[in-house]
């Protein structure tokens, strides 16, 4: 997928791993370092969000096409992405607070994050490395590292036709 032809599958399942390096990071922080923390926190959500941009708008649209029956789990993986932020959210208001111990929002954000990247890992990531061209794989993993087309933009697959 990537200069060295690391597959999609791997980029994308190594991407979750340093999103949840970041994560035990912040876990490790005191509440009273309330600014290290906040930094920590703004950093994890920045990339988990990025993550969730070049799913959302790069490959889910091309895992469903031409095979409705991948409807079902995309939207459950949507509805998922969508309690995700809905946490960042609670987290982030928290943090706005003070030094306040966020034990409980994190609990419930792993809960949700933890089976919803297993579920990719397994039943999503493995398609794209027979179903991705090498220009959508480099696409994908710029926006990884960088940030995804917003919506006006081409999608991946209009891009590659
Ligand atoms: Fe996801
Ligand atoms: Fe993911």
């Amino acid at each position: 997928m990537n200069d060295s032809g690391e597959p999609p599958s791997q980029v994308l399942s190594s991407d979750h791993r340093e999103i949840d390096r970041t994560f035990e990071e912040f876990q490790a922080t005191p509440p009273a370092a309330t600014g290290r923390r906040t930094e920590l926190f703004d950093r994890f959500a920045t990339d988990l969000r990025r993550h969730i941009a070049v799913e959302e708008q790069l490959l889910f649209p091309v895992f469903v096409e031409g095979e409705p029956s991948r409807r079902l789990l995309v939207d459950l993986m949507l509805d998922e992405h969508r309690r995700i932020e809905e946490v960042l959210q609670e987290i982030h208001r928290r943090l706005d607070t003070g030094p306040a111990s966020t034990g409980d929002l994190e609990s419930e954000l792993l809960n949700v994050l933890w089976a919803h990247n297993a579920r990719e890992e397994e039943s999503v990531y493995p398609w794209f490395d027979a179903h991705l061209s090498s220009q959508q794989a480099r696409t994908v993993k710029r926006g990884l590292r960088e940030s995804v087309p917003t919506n006006n933009e081409p999608r991946l697959e209009e891009r590659d036709a």
